[in-house]
Formats: C-alpha cells, structure tokens, sequence
C-alpha cells in the first residue's frame, strides 16, 4: 500500500506559497488515479516526492509501511528502482544508449541478465509500436517516439508503483488513446498503483478515480 500523509512542500522563494499544503492520499494496489491541476499547481512536485526524488518538508510517504521521508539517499534510490516506474514529463532518455538500451535500463539496474533483459525490453516497445525503431539514439526520435520510449523504460521491470507525468503530452490523439490502454493494462496485470499525470480530462478519464490539485491541496474532481 501507498499512503501519503500530510504532505507539506515549500520551496524557499521569497513570498511563495506552499506547492503542497497537507496532502493525505491511501492507494492500494490495482488502484489506478489521475491528478489534474493547472501549471504550477504542484503535480510533478507531488510525483517527485513519491519517487523519493525530493523530500517534503514534513508529512509521511509510506509504501508497505517504509516511510521513504526517513531513508538516507542509497536506501531511497534502489527502492525507486526496484518497485517504482516513473514516465519523466522530460523523457530524461540516455542519449548515448539506443532505444533497447535505454528500454532495458530498469531490467539491468535490477539485475536482469542482459539477454532476458533485452528480449522484455524488446516486448514492451513493439506494445508501445516501436519494435521498428530499436536501434536508434534518442537524439533521432520525434517527442512523441520519446514519449513511448520513456514509457516502455519505466513498465519494462514491472513496477509495484507506476508514476506518469503527462505521459501523452506529446501524442496525437490515437497514438496517446493506445498509450494509456497499455498504462492501464500494465497496471492491472501488475496489480501495480498507478499515478496519472495530466492536464487533459480526456486522459484522466482512463484512471479509475481522479482528483485535482488546487492551491497545493489535493482533492477528489
Ligand atoms: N526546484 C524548484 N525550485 C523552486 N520552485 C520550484 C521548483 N520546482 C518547482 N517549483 C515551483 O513549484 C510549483 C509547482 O511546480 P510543478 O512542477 O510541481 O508544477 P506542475 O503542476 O507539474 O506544472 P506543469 O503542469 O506545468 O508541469 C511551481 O510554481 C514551480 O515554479
Ligand atoms: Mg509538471
């Protein structure tokens, strides 16, 4: 289970409000939610924070019971590799690997042999449509190819967590219908949590519940 608690998270500017004000959340896994909210209204902080990559500045995030707010930075980071998937809103693809590199990225960080490694991360692109493209270096891919790319990588080791941030921001109508279909059904043939991203109302009609985040409190929409 996934339990947030009274998330609190400012960053240090002059006059700037809290990003998140006392943010409580409980998921379960096969529960699968999106989060809306305008620009700057704190969702890729609230994803960060789930991922370990910030640290709150008081409240508790707690995943089978292991607050990560109290685990040293070593600790947090092979439990994001481990059981966490995150589609970056920037891709962050390793431009010096090609496309079946960077897919195998989260197989190989997790011990995969290199074959088997190769061979999963070959399945989740040709689900994702681009078996055609496996050699190719990230520099060379369309923003909605990298999308895709940042997609497989984060389902190929079949997290327990999955965190998407505007995964289809990017995507032309049916390219981000199907992209969200193999969210959702990754999702659930993981019995994984799922976190949506998003600031389309289309998308978010894909998750299974949906809440907004509105002056740093997350409510459900
Ligand atoms: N490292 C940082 N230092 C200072 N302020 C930050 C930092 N990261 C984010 N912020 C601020 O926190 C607020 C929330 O940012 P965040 O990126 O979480 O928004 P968002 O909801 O994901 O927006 P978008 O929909 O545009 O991606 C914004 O006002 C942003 O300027
Ligand atoms: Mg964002």
């Amino acid at each position: 289970m996934l339990s947030l608690s009274h998330l609190h998270k400012a960053y240090r500017e002059p006059d700037a409000r809290p990003v998140l004000q006392d943010v409580n959340l409980e998921l379960h896994p096969g529960e699968y939610i999106a989060i809306v909210g305008e620009s700057g209204s704190g969702k890729s902080t609230l994803l960060n924070l789930v991922a370990g990559l910030e640290l709150p500045d008081s409240g508790k995030i707690l995943l089978d019971n292991r607050d990560l707010t109290t685990l040293d930075d070593g600790a947090r980071t092979r439990l994001r590799r481990s059981r966490m998937g995150f589609v970056f809103q920037a891709f962050l693809l390793l431009p010096h690997l090609t496309v079946l590199d960077n897919a195998a990225l989260s197989l190989k960080l997790n011990g995969v042999a290199h074959r088997e490694a190769q061979q999963r991360a070959h399945a989740m692109l040709e689900a994702v449509g681009l078996s055609g493209l496996v050699h190719r270096f990230p520099g060379t891919l369309s923003g909605g190819e990298s999308q895709r790319v940042a997609i497989a990588r984060a389902l190929a080791h079949r997290p327990q967590v999955v965190l998407a941030d505007e995964p289809t921001g990017n995507l032309d109508p049916g390219s981000a219908g199907q992209v969200l279909a193999l969210l959702r059904e990754q999702i659930r043939s993981c019995n994984s949590i799922g976190i949506l991203v998003t600031h389309s109302m289309a998308a978010a009609a894909s998750a299974d519940r949906c809440y907004r985040l509105d002056g740093g409190v997350l409510r459900p929409e």
